[in-house]
């Protein structure tokens, strides 16, 4: 996929059909000048345009209501106030084990993940608003009752509108991989990210990752290997010949130089098996044409 551009970072100059009294306000003086109300680190997407076309507009319009809960901000349109108060109870309409989805793209994983799951209660994260209008089309044509989603930025959520230990489940799946060793300090898997999920996760609660770009899985697996906090469900498999990253780096298959064998080989593996809940979804389709591997990771919170 095309690298987002940092430079037009967290914009919002598209049109969003957000209600405006659900923003924040940018011009707002007070806000403006305490700095302690600006992000600290920095934010894992790009803002992309918020236009929806005529079917997306008529999902919104008829299911915005019931999907998207509202989040008070405190800064940029994506933010969660740090007082936010939800009671996910009360929201889904009913209590159950909770599964929360971040970055969900277009919303066919988070759609699979609640038609599959009838009893859960399912959270979408996303700031990119036609896949959030995507997302509501295809709860209304499955008729999905159990799907939420906010329009909001991931490590936010996690922090503030989540409780500790009620979340079972979360799926992180093709994060925007930040391929410039500049930007990795974007990228949304990391210490700081495990630390959010450690707190959230009730104990036995899964962590599902998907990646198709071998360094971002490398640090996954590094990040959570290193965590004493989660266990793999896979550890060791699909280790020397039989794991995608010995294949990734002998065949030259992300278009880098292939290395000699010894140098290609992956002792380590850990990778898990394709998730079977993880549907095939228009952004991995795109990847598998261009002949990516992808690398699947699942840690439980001890
Ligand atoms: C490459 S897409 C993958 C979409 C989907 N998970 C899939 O498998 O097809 C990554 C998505 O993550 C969203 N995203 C990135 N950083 C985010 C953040 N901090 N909070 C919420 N969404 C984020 C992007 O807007 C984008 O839609």
């Amino acid at each position: 996929m095309t690298e987002p551009n940092p430079a037009s970072q967290d914009r919002d100059a598209e049109p969003n059909p957000v209600p405006a009294s659900q923003r924040a306000h940018p011009h707002d003086h007070n806000l403006e000048k305490d700095p302690a109300l600006f992000r600290r680190e920095p934010v894992s997407f790009v803002r992309r345009g918020a236009r929806l076309n005529r079917s997306r507009q008529g999902a919104w319009d008829r299911m915005a209501d019931t999907v998207l809960v509202p989040v008070p901000r405190d800064r940029a349109d994506t933010s969660v106030a740090r007082d936010a108060v939800f009671d996910w109870t009360q929201i889904f309409g009913r209590p159950g084990r909770m599964l929360v989805d971040i970055g969900c793209g277009q919303g066919e994983s988070t759609a699979q993940g609640a038609a599959d799951r009838p009893d859960w209660n399912v959270l979408a994260v996303e700031v990119y608003v036609p896949g959030l209008a995507g997302l509501m089309g295809l709860a209304e044509r499955g008729e999905l009752t159990n799907i939420r989603a906010v329009e909001a930025n991931a490590p936010e959520v996690l922090d503030h509108l989540l409780p500790a230990g009620g979340v079972d489940e979360v799926w992180v799946f093709f994060p925007d991989p930040w391929h410039k060793s500049r930007h990795h300090k974007r990228r949304l898997v990391s210490p700081a990210f495990a630390d959010r999920l450690a707190r959230v996760l009730a104990p036995g609660g899964l962590i599902r990752l998907a990646t198709d770009w071998s360094d971002y899985a490398v640090q996954m697996r590094t990040v959570f290997e290193s965590d004493e906090r989660f266990e793999n469900l896979h550890p060791g498999e699909r280790a020397g010949t039989h794991s995608p990253l010995t294949r990734v780096r002998a065949e030259g298959l992300e278009k880098q130089e292939p290395l000699p064998a010894e140098d290609a080989l992956d002792a380590e593996g850990g990778w898990s098996p394709r998730f079977a809940g993880r549907p095939l979804t228009s952004f991995e389709a795109k990847s598998q044409k261009a002949g990516r591997l992808v690398f699947d990771l699942t840690y439980r919170r001890v």
